[in-house]
């Protein structure tokens, strides 16, 4: 168990241990992950509950030191591109708009996505690997450039890679890397109604 987690998370009530250490650092190695521990990601993903079981998800991805990976490095703001240069992976999460029975607008393919992509980021907290979630990118570069067709909304990116220790990262970032805390629950929890 990681010690600052079990000083900085403290659950009001029971939860999975995986659920508590799973946290977004920004430090990593830069080494490679192999395609069958990459896959694993991947494959606890495709496991995530659908609406009708239409699993709308998809995945773009890159490795480190490959011809697609300057593609999906590039759409990041600077902010995020100063850190995921030492990911192994970028990811760009996508889901499909409509039903593939019917073709009818599907309302909750933004939040089925969402659930695959905990459970991969479950999956990876779960091997020790950095999986770190990004909205600082260009949405609309990231449909041109990846080629993303109409009917398909650009979700979110993440990057992937094994963690190293925070000197590692500019003396600006280490400060943030710490697990952060949350809300109460009480601030979240409505018993019947909305209370604002
Ligand atoms: C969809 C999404 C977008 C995010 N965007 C960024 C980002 O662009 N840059 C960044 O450094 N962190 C980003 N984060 C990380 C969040 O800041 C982080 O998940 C949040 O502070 C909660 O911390 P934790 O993941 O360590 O529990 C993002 C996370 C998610 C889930």
């Amino acid at each position: 168990m990681d010690p600052e987690i079990e000083k900085l998370r403290k659950p009001g009530h029971k939860i999975l241990d995986v659920i508590k250490n799973r946290w977004s650092p920004r430090a990593m190695t830069g080494e490679e992950i192999s395609d069958e521990e990459l896959m694993s990601l991947f494959e606890a993903a495709r496991w995530a509950p659908s609406s009708f079981n239409n699993q709308p998800w998809r995945f773009i991805y890159a490795k480190r030191n490959t011809p697609e990976w300057n593609d999906i490095f590039s759409l990041m703001v600077e902010f995020n591109q100063g850190w995921t240069k030492n990911a192994a992976v970028l990811l760009v999460v996508i889901s499909k708009n409509t039903f593939d029975h019917n073709n009818k607008p599907a309302h909750t393919h933004s939040y089925d996505t969402g659930a695959a992509w905990m459970s991969l980021a479950l999956e990876g907290t779960s091997r020790g690997l950095v999986v770190h979630g990004m909205e600082g990118f260009n949405y609309e570069k990231a449909k041109t450039v990846l080629g993303i067709p109409d009917g398909f909304t650009v979700e979110a990116m993440a990057a992937i890679g094994k963690k190293a220790p925070k000197e590692s990262l500019p003396p600006a970032l280490q400060p943030k890397e710490v697990p952060s805390p949350r809300r109460p629950i009480e601030e979240i929890l409505m018993k019947g109604k909305f209370r604002s």
